[in-house]
Order: structure tokens, then C-alpha cells, then sequence
């Protein structure tokens, strides 16, 4: 198998992270009014949708989608890409993590 084949957490994992504490977390947020996710409300689309994101290669066109990489740009894109439309967003860093585990359980059903 080539390596590029791999799905993002397994070369990332997260073991103390909870997908289903990121789905929540996600609502709290109110990610949902800018994205659509599988149980995520509402379904927005001022951003791009995250229904497919674990088969992403890169975080916003341009960042390695890496698990580390991720959870911190959930909370702070404007670091990685201050032109963006993804706000710094007010999640503790445990909460990245877990939405960062929800994240990458989309599309690989
Ligand atoms: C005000 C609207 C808005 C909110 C709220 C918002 N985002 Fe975003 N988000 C965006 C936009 C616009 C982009 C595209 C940024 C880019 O491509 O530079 C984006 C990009 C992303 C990406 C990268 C998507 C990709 O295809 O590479 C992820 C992941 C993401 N957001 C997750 C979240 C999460 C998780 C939350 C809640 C904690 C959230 N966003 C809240 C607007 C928003």
C-alpha cells in the first residue's frame, strides 16, 4: 500500500481525543453555521463542506492535513491563512483535539 493511502489519524492518532465529544463541541460552536458535517446543525455554506474531510490531503488547500496541524487550526485559522474566511474559533485545546477526531471520521464510509 502506498503510504499516501493512509488515512490521515493513523499517522496522527489521538488516543485521549473523542470524536463524539468533537461533534458536540462542533454544535457548541456553532461551526455548523458555516459548514455542513454529519450531525452538525445548521448546514451552512459560507465555508466548505466537511462531509469528506478525512480524504482530504490538505487543510485548506495548502496545510498537511495532520492531526496536530488540524486541532490547532480549528481554533486559530487566521495564524495559518490570515486572508481566510474561518475565524479563530473558542475552543479549549481538548476540544480541538476531539473535533479534530470527529473531522476524520467523515467519509470513509
Ligand atoms: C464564519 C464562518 C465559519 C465558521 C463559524 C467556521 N468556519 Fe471553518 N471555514 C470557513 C471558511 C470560509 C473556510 C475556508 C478557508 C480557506 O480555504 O482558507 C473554512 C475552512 C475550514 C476547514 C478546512 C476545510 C478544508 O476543506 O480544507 C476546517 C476543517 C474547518 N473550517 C473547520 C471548522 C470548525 C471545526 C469550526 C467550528 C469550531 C469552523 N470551521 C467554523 C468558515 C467558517
Amino acid at each position: 500500500m502506498p503510504a499516501c493511502k493512509m488515512p490521515p489519524d493513523d499517522r496522527h492518532p489521538m488516543p485521549q481525543a473523542d470524536a463524539e465529544r468533537g461533534r458536540l463541541a462542533m454544535n457548541g460552536a456553532g461551526c455548523g453555521s458555516c459548514h455542513s458535517a454529519p450531525g452538525v446543525w445548521p448546514e451552512g455554506e459560507v465555508g466548505p463542506s466537511l462531509d469528506s474531510f478525512a480524504q482530504q490531503t490538505l487543510i485548506a488547500g495548502r496545510l498537511p492535513n495532520r492531526a496536530d496541524i488540524l486541532a490547532d487550526y480549528v481554533r486559530n485559522a487566521p495564524k495559518y491563512v490570515p486572508q481566510s474566511g474561518m475565524p479563530a474559533m473558542p475552543l479549549t485545546e481538548e476540544e480541538a483535539r476531539d473535533v479534530a477526531a470527529y473531522l476524520y471520521t467523515l467519509g470513509r464510509r
